[in-house]
């Protein structure tokens, strides 16, 4: 039973006989009741009527059975406190319950969700790192919720960079294997030579030429290198506990055979111009600072295709998959791209009105200069050293992994973050080793003879005060996955952890009288496993003990 749409329930008839139609109640939980509902206000402007006014009569119409105070308050809203009953009955569905009582959806959608992205023979860096976190509990949150998760790592294997690689691996000879076996160092080497000696340059030229035409030796040396990475990826993946797998790759290459058609269709339908030799899309409403007109590089001036005629034929495939909402969880300097390749292919037909693309942008990790992180030296910092270090200084893996994850899911996506290590690691305040600690210390008292969990009941307000923040676990969960907001979950699941500490120093556990004893029980059994719940789907671990 859920307590916002049982109140939702209450107020909808009484709201709609006032208003003549329909009115969505707006049920919030809130700091002055348990719930709030400023419905009242936007139909008392609707109506020409005092807020105050509909609110009272809102309140009189309604049906309030498990609501034990309604009370008009401020300039029109309506302050609902619920009884002790409804949220001991509540509660009593939620232990019973394997879903904590959030019902699998009714109505699910096939979500492709596009994250991670990293790119072959490069190492991954701390920019991959938060699109792989949120995009993974992204991915966990709906799967949990009943939809049809899709997950696409758009990996970076195609492009020009290529043939300088592939020749480089040719001029070693002998075993690939082994050459590539540190793909930056074999990168930076390829690099260099490319970058100092011009016949290697015209031969990597000639090489990108004969891997796009399919030349087997080519081909076969090339997928030597993804192979690699891929493995390397894995790795990575597995060492963080992200759910991508080998069969969630797929890389830019995959739709390199969609191209030409692509750019066939878009001009069939007169959305390319040709503009210095290249050929590009301008869509309706992008302009530069200037005020002139936002390319979108369909295919350059060489004849080749980029980065943006890739995303195009990608989106199409995805729609075509039976996508309904498509989520790319890619930085924030990407969004003029995204919202450009949606624009193009929504012009094309290809992203039909019932189909949602969105960008998940997010913000950089900073150094604590307020700078993009970088290495003392100035380079990029690798993800697997950054791993090495957390989990060193944490001296156990799940909570290095999880202080990164949390730090990483904690705060609004949109926003930058200083990667601190001291601050993540710390085991008080909004962090990982705090919700694994206040985890393993619920399951703690469990650890005691004869610690069995019974019904609930509600006396203290400290028990109350813990029954309605267990009882906002749907709704953070709801919330977060539709916004794909993670945070949502992550800030409720502190709450919850601080509304437990709260009580568990108020209202003694073990020593109180049998009944009351059970029921406590009852709250603390009910508080870890929300909190494990939570933290699984935000893809961090929680340990029993620590
Ligand atoms: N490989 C890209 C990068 O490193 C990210 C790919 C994002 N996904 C996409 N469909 N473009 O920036």
């Amino acid at each position: 039973m859920n307590v916002e749409s049982l109140l939702h329930d209450r107020l909808a008839p009484a709201l709609e006989a006032v208003a003549g139609h329909p009115v969505d109640p707006v049920v919030r939980s809130s700091p002055h009741a348990d719930f709030q509902s400023g419905a009242p206000l936007a139909l008392a402007r609707e109506l020409g009527r005092p807020p105050r006014e509909i609110a009272a009569e809102v309140a009189a119409k309604a049906d309030l059975s498990g609501i034990s105070d309604v009370e008009v308050s401020g300039p029109g809203f309506l302050n609902l406190t619920v009884s002790d009953s409804l949220l001991t009955a509540a509660l009593k569905a939620t232990a019973l319950d394997d879903r904590l009582g959030v019902p699998r959806t009714g109505n699910p959608h096939r979500i492709v969700i596009d994250y991670s992205g990293p790119n072959v023979a490069k190492e991954m860096h701390v920019g991959h790192l938060r699109s792989t976190i949120i995009g993974d509990a992204l991915a966990r949150t709906a799967e949990w919720l009943g939809h049809d998760v899709i997950r696409v790592n758009h990996l970076g294997d195609w492009g020009t960079p290529f043939g300088m690689l592939v020749e480089h691996l040719t001029d070693l000879g002998g075993d690939a294997e082994h050459s590539i076996s540190d793909l930056t160092a074999f990168y930076q080497a390829a690099r260099v030579k490319f970058d100092g000696d011009e016949d290697f340059r015209t031969r990597a030229r000639l090489r990108v030429v004969a891997l796009q035409s399919g030349d087997p030796v080519s081909r076969e040396l090339w997928r030597k290198l993804v192979a690699q990475s891929e493995r390397y990826f894995l790795d990575v993946y597995h060492r963080l506990g992200v759910t991508l797998g080998p069969d969630d790759f797929a890389g830019e290459s995959r739709y390199q055979g969609d191209l030409d058609g692509i750019v066939a269709e878009l001009g069939e339908k007169g959305l390319l111009t040709e503009s210095d030799g290249a050929l590009c899309a301008f869509p309706d409403g992008f302009t530069g600072r200037d005020g002139v007109p936002l390319p979108l590089i369909v295919r350059k001036a060489d004849g080749g295709y980029g980065y943006a005629a890739t995303d195009l034929a990608a989106l199409r495939h995805r729609v075509g998959l039976g996508g309904q909402r498509l989520l790319y969880v890619v930085g924030a300097p990407q969004r003029i791209h995204f919202a450009m390749v949606f624009a193009v292919a929504r012009a094309a037909g290809w992203l039909p009105d019932g189909v949602i693309a969105e960008h998940i942008g997010f913000g950089s990790i900073l150094g604590a200069d307020g700078k993009m992180l970088k290495t003392r030296a100035g380079d990029t910092v690798k993800l697997a050293e950054l791993l090495d270090e957390a989990v060193g200084r944490a001296s156990a893996p799940e909570i290095g992994i999880g202080a990164i994850k949390y730090a990483d899911l904690s705060g609004d996506r949109r926003g930058d973050y200083v990667f601190d290590f001291d601050r993540m690691l710390a085991i008080t305040g909004n962090t990982g080793p705090y919700l694994q600690m206040a985890h393993a210390r619920v399951r703690s008292i469990f650890r005691k003879a004869g610690a069995e969990p019974g019904p609930v009941t509600i006396a203290e307000p400290a028990e109350r005060a813990l029954a309605l923040a267990l009882l906002g676990f749907e709704a953070a969960v709801t919330v977060a996955a539709e916004q794909a907001e993670p945070h949502r979950l992550a800030v409720y699941l502190h709450d919850l952890a601080q509304a437990f500490s709260v009580f568990y120093e108020r209202c003694p556990v073990l020593r109180a009288e049998p009944d009351v004893r059970a029921s406590r029980l009852g709250l603390a059994d009910l508080t870890a496993r929300t909190l494990h719940t939570g933290m699984f789907l935000l893809g961090i671990e929680a340990p029993d003990e620590i």
